[in-house]
């Protein structure tokens, strides 16, 4: 059931939300490199597909049509509308939700639960990140796999700065700038795009996680660790794959 959450997307502003169709011109997928390493690393961990997985966090749905063709029972969830009308549309096949991943409950598991694009770095506050890992245990039976996609604070550096989009109906490149705000381990992007009609501004903030940090709040919540994963130099290179295995509560 979908429920109004859109004044959850407060200090987020981004041209690329407001026009989800651009979000694939900008973030081609690199022919599904993350789906298809988050398909090896379910291999790795279950020795096979698993039967059913969510995506949170999962925008216009791109990486979960393609975990479709080998899992037959996939639902995607993210809290804005504009990003799952988008969704609905190119993937009707797809069961999909507009829900925030700090209160989501589907009331079912799933064998494997997958977090990508930094969706889990939107959360800023160490109440919510304890609410968002709580979400993803409700969701999950023992020995589900978890995977998340996280910035790597040792790599931002590696994050991108530049960005464009060449298609008929329109042309735009855009600079992106970082800034650090240590205190609140957040990561400020700053983003401008030029386009025949004008300046665009994007802002988002990440909070960023420690290793040590991420474990701490997995291990809370009854997952344990099971490795870190990257993709080949230059694909997403400031991202850590982290892959978690869920225990069960009464571990
Ligand atoms: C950069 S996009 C990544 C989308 C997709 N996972 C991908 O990798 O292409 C981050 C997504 O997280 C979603 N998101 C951020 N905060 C959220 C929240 N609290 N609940 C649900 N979705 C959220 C955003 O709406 C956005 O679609």
């Amino acid at each position: 059931m979908d429920s109004d959450v859109s004044s959850h997307v407060t200090d987020v502003s981004n041209l690329l939300y407001r026009h989800p169709e651009l979000y694939e011109v900008v973030y081609d997928g690199a022919n599904h490199a993350v789906a298809r390493l988050a398909e090896t690393i379910l291999h790795d961990h279950l020795g096979r597909q698993p039967d059913s997985l969510l995506d949170i966090g999962c925008g216009t749905g791109r990486d979960l049509e393609y975990l479709a063709k080998h899992i037959t029972d996939v639902a995607g969830v993210d809290h804005q509308q504009a990003m799952i009308d988008y969704a609905r549309r190119r993937r009707p096949e797809i069961e999909f939700h507009v829900e925030d991943m700090r209160t989501l409950r589907l009331g079912r598991t799933f064998e494997a639960i997958t977090c990508f694009g930094y969706a889990l770095a939107n959360v800023h506050a160490n109440r919510d990140i304890d609410k968002v890992m709580a979400t993803y245990a409700s969701h999950s039976q023992p020995d589900t796999v978890l995977i998340l996609e996280v910035i790597d604070p040792l790599r931002t550096d590696k994050l991108p700065r530049s960005f464009h989009i060449d298609i008929p109906d329109l042309r735009a490149d855009a600079i992106a700038e970082y800034r650090h705000h240590p205190a609140q381990q957040l990561l400020e992007r700053q983003r401008t795009w030029r386009r025949a009609q004008g300046l665009v501004h994007d802002h988002v903030n990440f909070r960023l996680l420690y290793p040590k940090e991420l474990e701490y709040y997995l291990d809370n919540h009854h997952f344990e660790i099971l490795g870190a994963y990257e993709l080949p130099e230059k694909l997403n290179a400031a991202s850590a794959f982290v892959a978690a295995r869920y225990r069960g509560e009464r571990s």
